[in-house]
């Protein structure tokens, strides 16, 4: 088993995903099911249709990418799952089916955590993209997604130390809450970005919180705020149709505050630990703006810089198949009391604030 295979799933939000990926990191087919419209009218994530969406959605998805590659159960060398963290409604769906076929398959079985496979995604690789760089020595990672916002310093495989966090809201969170005061429906963050294109980011100034001076940690609540009152305002003293008219220079404005405070903090990180080879993952990595001004901001600094494809900076199954694979090649694997959890594993990472 020189270039294991496995079978990837992830369920612990509101993507079902399923993906055969190699030990190489190799994605061979990579699915997914996604439940935006599920939701949008409720403005937000409904634990309870996401996890019966996963169940409608994830043994189709899995018998399809068998049947795409004509591979049979006995080419897959393992199946990995996320377990940790998330909706435990929705983790339970995936980490059930993932047990069942483990069972009934005698297919060794791995649990993951979420946060890993975005740590990992960089690396992922396919026919149309390849890593700019090997994880090979320590690595700097800004991972932005709409539950999380953390600076991790990747050691080595399977060895991450939490640099700094979000102390109140997440990146993405912070465009979803301000896409929503404009009526720009849900997920907003994608919607902020097209908006943005189109608007002047310097018309407001937007308050770029930090939380403390020397540390490493994100505020988004203060902006969070800022955004919904200027928004009111706006109505208040010219009318609903004055946020239209201005909707794409108020999203240009804000996500130039939420890019501004996530680069400025990455800036410090790679002061403080020296190493500059730069990942940048998770759904927010998805920005077309963040996306050019890290680009350019590495050039300048002398950076290597890595951020996935669209298709691997969201939530996706390949990532944690790749997670997955390297923890089985190294001997580790669960049995079925498995459990899911809403939060990391002791150990999962390293705290070192200093
Ligand atoms: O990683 P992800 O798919 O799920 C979580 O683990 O949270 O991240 C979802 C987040 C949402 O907040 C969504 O609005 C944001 O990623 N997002 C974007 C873009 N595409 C997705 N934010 C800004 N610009 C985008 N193009
Ligand atoms: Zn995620």
């Amino acid at each position: 088993s020189e270039n294991l295979r496995v079978l990837a799933i992830e369920t612990s939000c509101d993507d079902t995903s399923v993906a055969l990926v190699r030990q190489d990191g190799t994605v061979e087919i990579s699915f997914s099911a996604n439940q935006d419209l599920a939701h949008a009218p409720y403005g937000g994530i409904v634990p309870e249709i996401a996890s019966r969406n996963h169940t409608h959605h994830l043994l189709p998805l899995i018998e399809q990418a068998l049947g795409d590659t004509s591979l049979t159960w006995n080419d897959i060398g393992g199946i990995a799952v996320t377990n940790r963290p998330g909706l435990i409604g929705a983790l339970i769906v995936g980490l059930m089916t993932a047990k069942s076929l483990s069972m009934a398959k005698s297919i060794p079985l791995i649990g993951v955590n979420h946060l890993e496979g975005h740590l990992l995604a960089p690396f992922l690789r396919d026919s149309t993209y390849q890593p700019p760089f090997e994880f090979d020595s320590p690595v700097l990672a800004l991972t932005i997604s709409g539950g999380h916002t953390s600076l991790v310093l990747m050691k080595t495989w399977g060895q991450y130390q939490l640099l700094g966090e979000t102390k109140d809201d997440a990146a993405g969170e912070a465009l979803d809450k301000f896409a929503k005061v404009l009526g720009l429906g849900f997920p907003g963050g994608a919607q902020v970005d097209r908006e943005s294109k189109k608007g002047d980011l310097a018309k407001y100034p937007f308050p770029r919180a930090m939380v403390g001076e020397n540390g490493l940690d994100f505020s988004f609540s203060g902006l969070k705020s800022s955004g919904a009152r200027l928004v009111n305002q706006i109505i208040e003293n010219e009318g609903k149709e004055a946020v239209d008219s201005q909707r794409a220079d108020l999203c240009a404005s804000y996500q130039e505050a939420v890019i501004d405070s996530l680069l400025t903090r990455l800036t410090q990180a790679v002061k403080k630990t020296g190493i500059k080879k730069i990942i940048i993952t998770g759904g927010v990595s998805a920005n077309s703006r963040l996306r050019e001004k890290s680009i350019e901001l590495a050039k300048d600094k002398g950076w290597q810089i890595a951020i996935p494809p669209l298709r691997y900076c969201t939530d996706n199954a390949a990532m944690i198949g790749f997670a997955g694979v390297w923890r089985l090649n190294k001997g580790f694997s669960h049995g079925p009391d498995l459990a899911p959890s809403p939060s990391l594993w002791d150990g999962d990472f390293q705290e070192a604030k200093s």
